[in-house]
């Protein structure tokens, strides 16, 4: 090849790249984004609205840009919801354009980039883990074959804190007792397993290797390397701890309960006992060839942090609410001894004739909502929002949080106020059929979870106030409710000590 022809080469290719490049931008001019605060060059708006992008502060941006707004944070797109038409836009009518989920540098280590459920882009793979899960897991069936051992479970709180000498007088921290409740509710239907006191060093190794895993995928410190990927190299120790925790916990999971199960199993089959656990199904699956090893990790993996903080986090929000709200508390007291009698113990059957606990759990939630910013969505291809255009793999934020706390929408919304859900909201359900209330999402990738959860907060609330008069500590007239949000969760701040004195029948 001649100078000249090498020359006529790289000149036609340096037109075509100024053209790609010139077209390119072009059309990027051309989209009609939602509207957004004025971006910079590396940092989009990043630097103007900060890591803290909690449902509050989503929700003053959205008083200032609109029910849909565009926040450009480095690399990543971040669309924000926040009415109840385009929440159904995303959610149902879009459901599958919007159904996948956006994972960050963290959620690919925990998540094992998306080999799990919660995680996981919206395809087969998602399909596959889902009707896996939900024989399992998610069907009336398992709720009455395990409520009795969640009405054990909760018993077992009132006499442990019957017991206590503390908890009449200076108080106790509710919630750690609480926590104890809430692993042994799932690891019996996980595993037919418990743990049965608050010392058992595997309940404690699980306790903080979770709560780790928690604090570091919900911080936002590691924000700026998941933006600006020439950041990345400094998250070099966050990622390497997040790393050792996931490896450390998939250990335990498989050491000290998968492989343990198995080992039950081969035993009584043979004898032909025993009804099936979750992990039998699972398994069972994997020896079909549907799932592979690590997918029943990671589903293991999903169930402790999906099932058990978010429930743990509405119970205690529910208490913090009944403690600050002396007067709904004995209303909701009242509401059980005329319903059930005195001294008879909430059931799960039960709880269905006691509407005041229904509305109690519902206004928790509404006020409360664990996940105010649902578990973010995201389209995989360039999508259509509004009038607006999403470019492909944004990340979509519908703040439920809002949407439930709208003056424009709810009476006194920072009122807690149960009864509005027999009154003017008494047809509002929790199970998304109002899309001014999605406390557990509604659509394809809504919770499934939702069937366990509303009977285990009402047995659980519905004891504890039978059988105590919830209190702040001496000295204090009411609890800290102050909030802490994370990349998607809420919970309290400061786990509250709280008065039980125990009642009489
Ligand atoms: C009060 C307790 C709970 C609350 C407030 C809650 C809330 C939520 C929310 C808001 C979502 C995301 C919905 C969306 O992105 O559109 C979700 C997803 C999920 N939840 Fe729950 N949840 C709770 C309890 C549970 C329980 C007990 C389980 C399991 C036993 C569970 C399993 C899941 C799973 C597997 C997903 C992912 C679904 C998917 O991506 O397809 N949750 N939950």
């Amino acid at each position: 090849m001649d100078l000249l022809m090498l020359e006529k080469i790289l000149i036609a290719l340096f037109i075509t790249i100024v053209t790609a490049i010139v077209i390119a931008k072009f059309c990027g001019k051309c989209l009609k984004l939602p509207p957004s605060p004025l971006p910079v060059p590396i940092f989009g708006n990043w630097l103007q609205v900060g890591d803290d992008l909690n449902h509050r502060n989503l929700t003053d941006l959205a008083k200032k840009f609109g029910d849909i707004f565009l926040l450009r944070m480095g690399q990543r797109n971040l669309v924000v919801v926040s009415s109840p038409e385009l929440a159904k836009e995303v959610l149902h009518t879009q459901g599958v354009e919007f159904g996948s989920r956006t994972r960050n540098v963290v959620f690919d280590i925990f998540t094992g980039k998306g080999q799990d459920m919660v995680f996981t882009v919206y395809g087969e793979h998602w399909r596959k883990m889902r009707r896996i899960m939900t024989v399992p897991f998610f069907t009336n069936k398992v709720v009455q074959q395990y409520r009795f051992g969640w009405e054990e479970e909760a018993a077992r709180v009132v006499d442990d804190v019957r017991k206590s000498g503390e908890a009449a007088t200076i108080g106790i921290v509710l919630r750690k007792r609480l926590q104890l409740m809430m692993y042994n509710n799932m690891y019996r239907i996980m595993f037919d397993k418990r743990f049965e006191n608050m010392e058992d060093p595997l309940f404690q190794k699980l306790r903080a290797l979770n709560g780790e895993r928690s604090r570091l995928a919900q911080s936002f410190e590691y924000n700026y390397g998941d933006f600006i990927p020439i950041l990345r190299p400094f998250l070099r120790g966050y990622l390497k701890i997040c790393k050792e925790v996931k490896d450390t916990r998939f250990q335990i999971f498989k050491d000290c309960f998968v492989e343990e199960r198995k080992k039950v199993e081969s035993t009584k089959r043979s004898e032909n006992e025993g009804l099936k656990c979750a992990i039998d199904h699972i398994l069972d699956a994997q020896k079909k060839g549907e799932i592979n090893e690590d997918n029943v990790l990671y589903i293991v993996e999903n169930i402790n942090v999906a099932a058990i903080e978010t429930t743990l986090w509405s119970i205690e929000w529910g208490i913090a609410e009944l403690v600050n709200n002396q007067e709904i508390q004995q209303k909701l007291r009242n509401e059980i001894e005329l319903v059930l009698g005195p001294g008879h113990q909430v059931t799960e059957p039960d709880t269905h004739k006691l509407p005041y606990l229904q509305a109690v759990i519902k206004e928790t939630l509404r006020l409360r909502m664990a996940i105010p910013l649902l578990v973010p969505h995201m389209n995989l291809r360039d999508a259509k929002l509004g009038r607006y255009d999403i470019p492909a793999e944004s990340k979509i934020l519908v703040n439920a949080w809002w949407l439930a706390n709208n003056p424009a929408h709810w009476n006194n919304p920072q009122e807690f106020r149960p009864e509005r859900f027999l009154e003017e909201e008494s047809k509002v359900e929790a199970n998304g059929n109002d899309f001014r209330y999605l406390p557990f999402g509604v659509g394809r990738r809504s919770c499934p979870g939702i069937i366990l959860a509303l009977p285990i907060l009402a047995i659980t609330l519905g004891r504890l106030v039978q059988n105590f008069e919830l209190l702040p500590p001496p000295g204090q007239d009411k609890l800290d409710t102050t909030e802490k949000g994370g990349q998607f969760s809420l919970h309290i701040l400061k786990h509250s000590t709280i008065v039980a004195k125990p009642r009489s029948f």
